[in-house]
């Protein structure tokens, strides 16, 4: 696995990984291995855990 980073935006919330992680479940239980995903962090996006990028009617990133 590559050494991941992660980047979270002070203005909208969202939470961007970029590298591959594992997404697990409450177990520990890999449900899916994946690259450059962007959690959102505002509460709005429709598509949760992921940012759909209906932040940007909150914010003027
Ligand atoms: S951070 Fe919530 S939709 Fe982008």
């Amino acid at each position: 696995m590559s050494n991941p980073r992660i980047f979270v935006n002070p203005k909208s919330g969202s939470i961007r990984v970029t590298g591959t992680v594992d997404l697990v479940d409450a177990d520990g239980n890999i449900l899916e291995t994946v690259e450059n995903i962007k959690f959102c962090g505002c509460g709005q996006s429709k598509e949760k855990p992921l940012c759909d990028g209906s932040h940007k009617g909150l914010t003027k990133e």
